[in-house]
């Protein structure tokens, strides 16, 4: 039994759930852990020597540990556990209780959590936790979302754990229901985007640049310095320097190229598409993986199919300019398609989002941090309802002044056969937006040829269909 009752409780004690607890104890608050694998509670019990906190793997002694009313915050894998955890506590809670989910839930099932919890008096909120390990030992950014009554009991503890950014901690209350869920959901998705955007580069770099590890290592480093900056671009920089335990090789050259995915990047594409907003360079992101890990097939495909034929060389210093302005510009157009997501499903799902706020908490913790998101946050300042970052006179000029380097690199990959999925599809993108007129026209002509679908006109209101002159016979 513990000897004492604890101001938390912590359901999950995998690496992140710990570390997150270690954080939370770090400024000054108790907690009791709960893992049903014994052996993780052991680790944990290890680990936390010195510190205000109880391990078990008794769900009754680890409900009877905390205060009440109690808090109880839930790092599992999200999917099924999460209600199965949920049908295993119910019964041993009490009026007012509250569950805190911090894993990659998707916003639908909150919804429903919060629904079926509230019928029994129980609060929940669903909280998207970024930053990996280290975040969460250290300063994740923390994306809330549930009532702001119910925030405000635990957001002093949430902003004494999170990333700071000038002082500033890198949370706040986003806003009702599966909002915090949803904006951790969009960031997974930028996150797509953003990997796979350095990993063109790196594709680029490696077979038509001909840079070794430790020249990609320099790149990337000095990349880092300027406007580049952020999280991904430096452990990218890191990645190249390490050595294999194994075989003593660079350890990029020895990880297969297959990438995994949980998921949270399609849903972010998914639920984009269900909403109409175009976020083409996270649904090009996701097929870019889809397409990696089909491994066997082009490893055939590649002694069948012929790429171009010319050689070309290259400045590499030249090659280096116009990628940092081409990554640049692909960043600057990813960002702009999650904001933009955000900013049009917090309308049809009534999450009342900030995306000033949003840009706020993004800059330190998380995954996709980065000097430019002080930029995105200064942008929605000015203009809360801005349409899209791109417009903003900040990063309409940074648009401008990077698009030749875009444009270049583009040209090489086509030239050269290198896939550059979504670099490709961030120009499009951005040169779509800014085209007053689009073809769409035709396509308004054919459905209305074939299907009678009928289209508007430019000259008068009104719906209009024409009987189409018939191909002769
Ligand atoms: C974060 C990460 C985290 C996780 C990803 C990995 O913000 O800390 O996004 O949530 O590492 O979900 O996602 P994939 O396995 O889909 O790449």
């Amino acid at each position: 039994m513990a000897e004492q009752q604890y101001d938390y409780g912590m359901i999950g004690l995998g690496t992140m759930g710990r570390n997150l607890v270690y954080n939370m104890c770090d400024h000054g608050y108790s907690v009791a852990g709960f893992d049903k694998d014994a052996a993780q509670v052991t680790t944990f019990q290890n680990e936390a020597k010195g510190k205000t906190v109880f391990g078990t793997a008794d769900l009754n002694e680890f409900i009877a540990a905390l205060k009440s009313p109690r808090t109880i915050l839930m790092l599992v894998p999200a999917g099924a556990v999460v209600d199965i955890v949920i049908d295993e506590l119910k019964p041993l809670l009490s009026k007012y209780d509250m569950l805190i989910d911090c894993g990659n839930s998707h916003f639908t099932d909150t919804d429903k959590r919060l629904e079926s919890l509230a019928k029994e008096n129980l609060h929940f909120m669903g909280v998207g936790v970024s930053g990996g390990e280290d975040g969460a030992r250290f300063g994740p950014s923390i994306m809330p979302g549930g009532t702001q009554q119910i925030y405000s009991r635990v957001g002093p503890m949430l902003e004494a754990i999170s990333a700071k950014v000038n002082n500033e901690p890198c949370v706040t209350y986003l806003g009702p229901g599966s909002s915090g869920h949803y904006v951790k959901m969009v960031h997974n998705g930028i996150e797509y985007g953003l990997m796979q955007l350095i990993s063109e580069a790196y594709h680029l770099l490696k077979e038509v640049g001909g840079l070794n590890n430790d020249e990609l290592h320099e790149v990337f480093s000095k990349w880092n310095e300027g406007p580049l900056q952020s999280f991904l671009i430096e452990i990218t920089a890191t990645i190249f320097s390490q050595k294999d335990e194994l075989t003593n090789n660079s350890l990029i050259d020895m990880i297969l190229d297959g990438a995994k995915q949980k998921g949270t990047g399609k849903w972010t594409s998914q639920n984009a598409m269900d909403l109409g907003i175009p976020v083409p360079s996270i649904d090009v992101a996701v097929t870019a993986r889809e397409i990696s890990s089909f491994k066997e097939e082009r490893a055939s495909a590649q002694k069948k199919l012929n790429g171009p034929e010319q050689n070309v060389t290259t400045d590499k210093n030249e090659l280096v300019k116009s990628l940092e302005q081409a990554l640049l510009f692909s960043m600057i157009t990813t960002y702009a398609q999650g904001m933009n997501l955000m900013q049009h499903a917090s309308v049809e799902l009534k999450y009342n989002l900030k995306l000033e706020d949003v840009a706020r908490i993004w800059r330190g913790g998380c995954i996709i941090r980065a000097t430019l998101l002080e930029n995105i946050r200064t942008a929605y300042s000015k203009q809360p309802a801005l349409a899209n970052i791109m417009v903003d006179d900040y990063f309409a000029n940074q648009l401008a002044q990077s698009q030749t380097g875009i444009r270049k690199i583009i040209q090489l990959a086509t030239t050269t056969g290198i896939p550059m999925p979504v670099m490709m599809s961030s120009l499009s993108y951005y040169d779509s937006y800014r085209h007053g007129w689009l073809p769409a026209n035709l396509i308004q002509a054919q459905r209305d040829y074939f299907g009678a679908h009928t289209y508007e006109r430019t000259d008068r209101k009104g719906i209009f269909h024409t009987k189409w002159t018939q191909k002769q016979k």
